[in-house]
């Protein structure tokens, strides 16, 4: 195998972070869609899946570099928040996290002189600047927005917040 065992297990528990993401956003689009907000409800459930293919990559790298695969145990994801501008900060909140273990693999690989993985990481790097900025841009709106939470979604579904990455490819915004 092409990569030590110290990042083998960082990269694992990684697919873990990733896919607990998942979960999370997903509770949070089942949540807003409860409250009756549709494009804020899509927008999570399309994170769910971007969280996915997240975790997946890296399971992918995994498997390519002939090292063992480990899928961790997922803890529930709380189901309530107490405001929707709420659930936007634990979002931003946990996109920062995942940030921090992102880097932390980063300096991990720099440390073990692995170069594939330092290279295959940047990707997560560049993603987690996107990630944090539409989460900080989604919060500033949450809050501007402040109880007109119908004004939030009328503004979000304006910019194709909700559609999902299909519909986004179909209007030619797919990078
Ligand atoms: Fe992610
Ligand atoms: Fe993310």
């Amino acid at each position: 195998m092409m990569i030590s065992e110290k990042v083998n297990a960082a990269l694992n528990e990684q697919v873990t972070n990733e896919l607990g993401a998942s979960q999370t956003y997903l509770a949070m689009s089942c949540y807003l869609k409860d409250l009756g907000l549709n494009v804020l409800a899509a927008f999570f459930r399309k994170q769910t899946e971007e969280e996915r293919m997240h975790g997946l990559k890296i399971l992918d790298y995994v498997l390519d570099v002939g090292a063992k695969a480990r899928i961790g145990a997922l803890a529930e994801p709380p189901m309530h928040y107490p405001s929707v501008a709420a659930t936007v900060e634990a979002a931003l909140n946990h996109e920062l996290k995942v940030t921090r273990q992102i880097h932390d693999l980063v300096s991990l690989a720099e440390q073990e002189r692995d170069w594939s993985t330092r290279s295959f990481l940047q990707w997560y790097v560049d993603e987690q600047v996107e990630e944090v900025s539409t989460m900080t841009q989604l919060l500033q709106l949450a809050r501007l927005a402040g109880d007109d939470l119908l004004k939030l979604e009328l503004h979000l579904d304006k910019f194709g917040m909700g559609e999902s990455q299909e519909a986004e490819a179909g209007k030619g915004d797919e990078e």
